[in-house]
């Protein structure tokens, strides 16, 4: 299936993350050198997404500069010869027309940061990205783009019991499989109503009638226009598989999910392995 188009929603508060996020946008937390933001428009780009749409909010200016030209640092490295690092300033360079941003006036929840990105889709499916999720390794919006053919599609993992609430919680037919067919979705259960442990992950391919539900989405969990709502309140007209996500998943809205990713890819990389590995085991 053709899926074109990827929204990124990156108009929350990163409450989590204070002082930190006060007048940084969370996304752009480097994890080793690479911002957030970064690899999930890469992730994008890999599954052949060729606009890429922010949903972005006061304070996030920082995200667009960073995807546009810095002439005054390009030029520098250029007079110094620094052609390496000059090609690192500018690899998240597209063709003009590629990024577009919408506002979020409020953080209303993800399915009002969703809706808010509508007239940039037309007839079609789009992918869903959010960030602060970041999965080692392969594309999963491309793995999940590969086996689409219609209606919505969710990235799912299994969690903690006691960690449910934190989440959006499905309940399958048979939950062996990689791709599920999902028959209940609930935002944030408590321990006890969870229909199982099968959170939703932030990668999500959606048919655009999702936004005709979200027009008249009424606040759910926290305060919050859900996307998990709106998505289940449309489960007998568009049905909803679960895919299983098959990498190593970070949540990197928490300090810790931040912290572990940024040692895990450090660890990974070739430059910084020897060194980092040697100070760890001195430490632990
Ligand atoms: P989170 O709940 O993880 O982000 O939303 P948050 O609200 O910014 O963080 P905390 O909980 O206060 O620390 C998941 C994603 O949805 C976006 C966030 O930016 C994040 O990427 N989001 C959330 C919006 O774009 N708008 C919203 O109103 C809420």
């Amino acid at each position: 299936m053709n899926v074109k188009k990827a929204i990124f929603p990156v108009g929350g508060l990163g409450t989590r993350f204070l002082p930190a996020t006060k007048s940084m946008p969370k996304e752009m937390l480097p994890i080793v050198d690479k911002p957030l933001i970064q690899y999930a428009v890469e992730e994008a780009a890999n599954a052949g997404i060729e606009q890429f749409i922010f949903v972005t909010s006061r304070g996030k200016s920082a995200i667009e500069n960073h995807f546009d030209h810095s002439f005054e640092l390009e030029n520098n490295l250029l007079a110094k010869g620094k052609r390496q690092t000059l090609a690192s300033a500018q690899e998240m360079l597209k063709i003009p027309g590629s990024y577009a941003y919408v506002r979020q006036q409020e953080p209303a929840g993800l399915g009002h940061a969703i809706w808010c990105a509508r007239h940039l889709i037309q007839n079609e499916s789009f992918a869903v990205i959010l960030a602060d999720d970041l999965i080692f390794g392969q594309s999963t919006t491309k793995e999940m783009i590969k086996s689409y053919t219609s209606g919505n599609m969710v990235a799912i993992m299994e969690v903690d019991k006691q960690k449910v609430s934190s989440y959006g919680i499905v309940k399958v037919d048979k939950s062996d499989k990689d791709l599920m067919q999902i028959n209940q979705m609930v935002e944030k259960p408590s321990v006890e109503n969870a229909p199982s442990n099968l959170a939703i992950i932030g990668r999500y391919i959606l048919d655009h009638k999702v936004f005709d539900v979200l027009e008249k989405q009424e606040r759910g969990a926290s305060q919050e226009i859900q996307l998990t709502d709106a998505i289940s309140s449309q489960l007998d007209r568009v049905p909803c598989l679960g895919y299983r996500i098959k990498n190593e998943r970070f949540d990197c809205g928490s300090k810790l999910g931040f912290l572990q990713a940024n040692i895990s890819f450090a660890l990974n990389r070739k430059d910084l392995n020897s060194d980092l590995s040697n100070w760890l085991k001195t430490i632990v």
